[in-house]
């Protein structure tokens, strides 16, 4: 396994990644007009040559908004999304970014471990923000001093 930079190759395998994890999937015009975003970082998983995972954030103004990530059903539990938030960390060292924030959906519990294990703090919750009226967290991770 390989995390490697999102090129426009990976866009069909990321598309079925994104078919079997969310009810309103991203489309390719999406995910092409991100890749070509001048503040957007997106990174994939490679196993075998192929994409099964992707993560992506936005950088600006010393804050990185991470936008979604994903990892197929079959490859989960195999330490990917940790891959991917590690090479995220090591981006907003890079960009100097003060804290890197994003909204989960409060019956995300894989997520919400996940981010959690990485030192990402509650800050907020977003009321009804979900298409379902669900409320939606706002988890922030904070860098140092
Ligand atoms: C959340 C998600 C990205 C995790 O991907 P993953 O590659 O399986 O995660 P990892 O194997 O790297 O696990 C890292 C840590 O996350 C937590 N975690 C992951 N899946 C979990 C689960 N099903 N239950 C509880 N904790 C879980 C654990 O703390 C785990 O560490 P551990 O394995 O040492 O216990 C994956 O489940 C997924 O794609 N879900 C659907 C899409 C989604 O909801 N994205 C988040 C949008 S905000």
């Amino acid at each position: 396994m390989q995390i490697v930079k999102m090129e426009p190759r990976h866009i069909p395998a990321i598309l079925q990644v994104e078919q079997e994890c969310f009810h309103s999937p991203w489309s390719e015009k999406m995910f092409s007009e991100e890749l070509s975003g001048k503040f957007s970082h997106y990174y994939v998983a490679e196993v075998c040559g192929c994409a099964v995972a992707y993560m992506g954030m936005w950088a600006l103004s010393g804050e990185g908004h991470i936008t979604n990530i994903a990892v197929a059903k079959a490859y989960r539990r195999q330490g990917i999304a940790k891959s991917l938030l590690n090479r995220f960390i090591e981006i907003a060292k890079e960009e100097n970014l003060e804290f890197m924030t994003l909204e989960v959906r409060t019956s995300n519990t894989p997520a919400i471990a996940l981010y959690e294990s990485f030192g990402f703090e509650q800050v907020g919750v977003r009321k009804k923000y979900y298409e379902n009226s669900e409320d939606a967290l706002l988890l922030t991770k904070f860098f140092g001093e």
